[in-house]
């Protein structure tokens, strides 16, 4: 396993593998890994003859007052569980060498950006395709692996691959969950042991949603009122969105009639944690 920092190595590496016929996937990361992004490395290692997780705390991702210096780091440890996963090469680039002063090119996927995580985080997304597209320069994947817990992540992604004609295949995977529920998340380790307890409310929630539809509830707006009172309940919790919207579009339904997914981002004290749900409802039901 080896740590390449230089984003001239990495991509003359790149360049060999893929002159010698090799495969390359790439799974994103901001590092403090957990088995949630194991769970990536070890999809993409069934895919690709070599696996590279890129680590790098994304600076133009994060707003002025978000968790960008405290956002834990700890490249020896993520190294060694990217290892025992199966990952051949980190990828650690600094942000000198990513961002250069001079810097100003930036990729920017529109509408899908508009709602949800984006309407509460201004220019995240554009951080977020930026860098992405950097990286599929500079490692120039076949395949990419992401976590569905990030789902409008995924989908943005997944569109401006599309629009844009990146000539590499996403692989969403599923969300890993402990064994109550909680997502995992590398901001789960801000929580204290009561805000912990308290972090349930989220997949609660969305599975107390779900069994609303289960039922026959068709109204979004009815839905969501029954998720915020249950998260209004606990105390510690404050509700930044929780909506209902398309599987592809993101577009916001009001009357269910197919496929929905449920996304819902929720403070417990200061931590900011997202979660959601793809609920599949029989078009005729
Ligand atoms: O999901 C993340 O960890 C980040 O948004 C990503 C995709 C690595 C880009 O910085």
């Amino acid at each position: 396993m080896k740590t390449v920092v230089s984003l001239q190595e990495m991509q003359n590496s790149a360049l060999r593998w893929r002159r010698e016929g090799k495969r390359i996937g790439l799974v994103p990361t901001m590092g403090s890994l957990h088995e949630g992004h194991l769970s990536l490395i070890t999809r993409c290692r069934e895919q690709v003859d070599i696996v590279v997780v890129s680590v790098f705390v994304n600076p133009i991702q994060f707003g002025p007052q978000e968790d960008f210096a405290s956002y834990p780091r700890d490249l020896e440890r993520d190294a060694t569980l990217a290892e025992k996963a199966g990952a051949d090469y980190i990828f650690a680039p600094s942000d000198q060498e990513m961002y250069p002063p001079d810097f100003v090119s930036l990729v920017k996927v529109e509408k899908l950006t508009e709602r949800l995580c984006g309407a509460s985080r201004p220019g995240h997304f554009q951080g977020v395709t930026t860098v992405v597209a950097k990286l599929f320069n500079l490692v120039q994947p076949d395949v990419a692996v992401f976590g569905a817990k990030d789902y409008q992540q995924a989908a943005v992604i997944r569109r401006m691959v599309r629009d844009l004609a990146f000539p590499v295949e996403i692989v969403v995977a599923p969300i890993v969950r402990e064994v109550n529920g909680l997502a995992k998340s590398s901001r789960n380790q801000y929580l204290s042991r009561e805000e912990r307890a308290e972090a349930l409310i989220l997949y609660q929630s969305l599975r107390f949603a779900e069994s609303l539809i289960r039922g026959g509830e068709r109204q979004a707006a009815d839905i969501k009122a029954s998720m915020t009172e249950m998260i209004d309940s606990v105390e510690r919790s404050r509700i930044d969105y929780i909506e209902i919207v398309h599987p592809e579009s993101l577009e916001p339904v009001e009357v269910i009639t197919g496929d929905v997914v449920i996304a819902l981002a929720v403070f417990i004290g200061k931590t900011r944690l997202i979660d959601n749900l793809l609920v599949h409802v029989a078009p005729s039901s």
